[in-house]
């Protein structure tokens, strides 16, 4: 028997105007998205946008639906969007930031695990890690290297080989 330990780092800013300028305009981005939420179930409204490689931005947030289960996360919305839209081309970076007229979110917005799978699954098919920012309304603002930190021992593709 052996016991292993696995430790991940990410960057933790005070405040958005200390981020590096492609971080910061792109969790701008997210915040422009929560206008497009559709969450009239929860009232908890998630905006995401992600950066492609040819500079392209583009913008996702959650999608309710009266069959509760079938709502989609801003970050899925917004990744699926990205990979249709431009089919092939690099995903950069990802940023996520949330508001509900409820309470102020004071931490960041961390997302789910199937977010997280979905993150991986296009690091994986591009060979390439996705930064992520992730930010509440107040509070730090914290930044991953990549998804797969996020989701250690996540399934994938090789999984379904032999
Ligand atoms: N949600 C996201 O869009 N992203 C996350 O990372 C966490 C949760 C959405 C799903 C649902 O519409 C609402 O937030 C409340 O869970």
């Amino acid at each position: 028997m052996q016991k292993h330990n696995l430790s991940i780092s990410y960057l933790q800013y005070h405040q958005a105007s200390e981020l590096p300028d492609t971080l910061g305009h792109l969790l701008e981005q997210a915040h422009k998205s929560l206008a497009s939420s559709y969450a009239p179930y929860s009232q908890f409204h998630v905006g995401a946008a992600v950066l492609l490689e040819n500079g392209i931005i583009v913008g996702g947030s959650n999608q309710e639906n009266a069959a509760y289960p079938l709502g989609l996360c801003a970050e899925r919305v917004a990744l699926f969007a990205a990979s249709s839209q431009y089919p092939g081309i690099k995903v950069k970076a990802v940023a996520i930031t949330a508001h509900t007229d409820a309470f102020v979110i004071e931490n960041p917005i961390s997302p789910c695990g199937a977010c997280r799978q979905v993150m991986t699954e296009y690091e994986n098919l591009h060979q390439q890690d996705i930064t992520i920012i992730i930010a509440g309304e107040t509070g730090p603002i914290l930044v991953f290297e990549n998804a797969s930190s996020l989701l250690p021992f996540s399934f994938n593709n090789k999984n379904l080989a032999e």
